[in-house]
């Protein structure tokens, strides 16, 4: 059935500010570069929150580098090799929130002190490989919880951080996957 015509070629836009509305917007502020009057979250919050998860992106950098160079006996090789890609990419993960708390207009925090109470994760040392995995596995899953509720936090109101934490959490799950593989592997 045909619309009638005065509803033709009509753009569908009714959820977007007018371009003149937009364009003067853009000009106030300028100073403050990614972040616009349009920017949904509590930025504030927002960099608080990142702030905590690159405490913890550190602390875990740090525990799987003392896992690294701690992996000894039978069959620590390979879990040694993976104890290091790890905490490379746990440091990967660390510069990407920094990158993204400096585009907030934030600061990031990357002082030893008090690093510890800011990271959802813990740093134990672990006494042998099955234990140093073991405490891995659990870091793994406190970071796996903490980005899926950041991630549901933010919604619709920054789709930017949302996708970069996204990102993040998928690799999350392949380390604590890779965990458990090495438990197994460790029990054969
Ligand atoms: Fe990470
Ligand atoms: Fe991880």
């Amino acid at each position: 059935m045909n619309k009638p015509r005065d509803m033709q070629h009509q753009p569908n836009t009714a959820f977007m500010s007018d371009i003149k509305t937009l364009r003067e917007r853009a000009r106030k502020h300028i100073e403050q570069g990614a972040v616009t009057a349009g920017y949904g979250a509590d930025r504030e919050r927002m960099v608080a929150v990142l702030n905590e998860a690159l405490a913890t992106e550190i602390v875990c950098v740090l525990r799987y580098r003392r896992h690294h160079f701690m992996a000894q006996g039978m069959n620590a090789d390979p879990v040694a090799a993976e104890f290091l890609v790890h905490a490379n990419e746990e440091q990967q993960h660390a510069d990407q929130i920094a990158g993204r708390i400096v585009q907030l207009n934030g600061e990031p925090n990357f002082s030893p002190e008090g690093l510890l109470s800011r990271s959802h994760a813990e740093y134990v040392e672990g006494t042998d490989l099955v234990d140093m995995i073991k405490e891995d596995l659990v870091a793994e899953r406190v970071a796996i919880d903490s980005y899926r509720e950041m991630i549901e936090y933010i919604g619709g109101k920054d789709s930017t951080t949302k996708r970069m934490l996204e990102g993040i959490l998928a690799m999350e799950e392949e380390h604590a996957d890779d965990l458990v593989g090495m438990l197994a592997d460790l029990k054969k």
